[in-house]
């Protein structure tokens, strides 16, 4: 981040007016309607009418936010551009993680405001040459080094108007101008979010303490000033914390590995189950070989039995994923129904479907089961002479003719960071 060191000297109105004049259209403020947008929003109409002002609607806001939208229209004649998430992906957040999921963890909080708050912001600043927001030096620590005008990678200005200002600068520009005040100052708030994430603050606490305030020291930033450090730091006594926020990396979910016998299930999931442990998760494999050898000791591979198999590893991997384990289930699982009635059981559950030509695998034959089935040594084998019904819905198909195991572990990965099941990369997109 370039901090444009010859725009310090600039006032708040001149910094404006220069990008208004500059990039036109091109320019935008971003609010959430508290009293530094406003005062930004206050000052700009002062210059233009027509000044562009976006917020971005989490779907999950006060609704003293939204009546700030109205009060806006009528004072200023501006329409505020309103900015939505993709619904597909807030649907799918909720669903597997339920509503409210924010309260769970801050790995979780910090999945939601990056699905209704920074993904949509980097989708309307693709359309900008230069935005500005209300950060105040004065705020946070975190914000103590925002610059007036700043070059964000990519070559986009974002500007901080009022980075210098006081707080009591704030209010009395409000009260000599008549400035909107958003509602919810009067009842106690000092930071407006989302209605489930802000509350009034307290006497002597500090103005964003009531963000995401059951959260115990983590970075009160939604990630679209700051990318949250979703890493974990390991120096001396940040050590305890560390291992608090390992922990919260992932919550138990199940992944259902399915397909042939020798296509690749107990490899792949093995391999994933490293790189699950390397990041700090609990994982457990219940290999259907394994599996077959005591908890399902005694079962054939009638229909009967298997589904009662694959019955009772989908009943341990409930009681793992419950208790935050990741539970990995690696067994031939032919039938669909069974699996499916698995998957309604189990809430997070994730199916991998091992996909692999019969014939590829006959070649192969590493048990040399194949070659007994051909030639009628063995009955009931699955593929050969015993169904085998593919999902028509798993989360994710792997191939194993074609593809490497390292190269299928990636693949489930990226779908469990889809999902939000772990944690995933994230570039910074405002700041660094
Ligand atoms: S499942 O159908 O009940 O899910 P599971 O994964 O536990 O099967 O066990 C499959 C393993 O048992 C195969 O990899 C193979 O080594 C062995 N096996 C022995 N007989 C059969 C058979 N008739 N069909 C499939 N696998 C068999």
């Amino acid at each position: 981040m370039d901090n444009l060191t010859r725009f310090e000297a600039a006032t708040a109105s001149e910094v404006l007016s220069w990008a208004i004049d500059r990039f036109g259209a091109s320019f935008a403020i971003a609010t959430s309607f508290q009293k530094e947008g406003m005062v930004i929003l206050d000052l700009a109409s002062r210059f233009t009418s027509e000044v562009r002002v976006f917020t971005l609607d989490t779907g999950r806001l006060p609704d003293e936010t939204y009546g700030m939208m109205e009060t806006i229209r009528k004072r200023y004649g501006i329409v505020v551009e309103i900015v939505f998430p993709e619904a597909a992906e807030v649907e799918q957040l909720v669903t597997l993680h339920g509503p409210n999921l924010f309260y769970s963890s801050v790995q979780a909080r910090q999945r939601c405001c990056d699905l209704r708050k920074v993904r949509p912001l980097a989708r309307k600043l693709e359309t900008l040459q230069a935005w500005a927001a209300g950060l105040r030096r004065e705020q946070t620590e975190s914000r103590a080094g925002v610059g007036r005008v700043e070059r964000e990678a990519g070559g986009r200005l974002k500007l901080h108007p009022l980075a210098d200002w006081s707080t009591a600068q704030v209010e009395e520009y409000i009260a000599r101008h008549g400035v909107p005040l958003h509602p919810l100052y009067a009842r106690g708030y000092t930071s407006i979010g989302c209605a489930p994430c802000t509350r009034a603050v307290e006497a002597g606490e500090s103005e964003r303490a009531g963000r995401w305030w059951w959260e115990e020291d983590a970075k009160k930033e939604c990630g679209i000033h700051f990318a949250p450090d979703g890493r974990v730091r390991r120096a001396g006594a940040a050590e305890a914390a560390a291992e608090t926020e390992a922990s919260e990396m992932h919550k138990g979910f199940t992944l259902w590995f399915t397909g042939l016998s020798g296509a690749g299930k107990s490899t792949i999931s093995r391999a994933l189950e490293l790189k699950l442990r390397a990041a700090g998760a609990r994982v457990e494999v219940l290999d259907g070989d394994v599996v077959r050898t005591h908890l399902s000791k005694g079962l054939g591979f009638s229909k009967e039995d298997r589904d009662e198999n694959v019955r009772r590893i989908g009943f341990v991997c409930e009681l793992l994923a419950r208790n935050g384990v990741i539970a990995i289930a690696a067994a031939i699982s032919p039938y669909r129904e069974v699996r499916d009635e698995v998957r309604a059981r189990i809430p997070n559950f994730v199916e991998v479907f091992v996909e692999c030509p019969v014939e590829v695998l006959a070649e192969r034959d590493v048990k040399g089961l194949y070659k007994k089935a051909l030639a009628g040594e063995l009955q009931n084998f699955t593929g050969i002479s015993d169904p085998y019904e593919a999902p028509l819905s798993a989360e994710v198909t792997v191939n194993s003719s074609f593809e490497t195991p390292d190269e299928s572990v990636e693949k489930i990965w990226a779908t469990l960071e889809r999902l939000g099941l772990v944690l995933f990369d994230r570039s910074p997109l405002t700041h660094e």
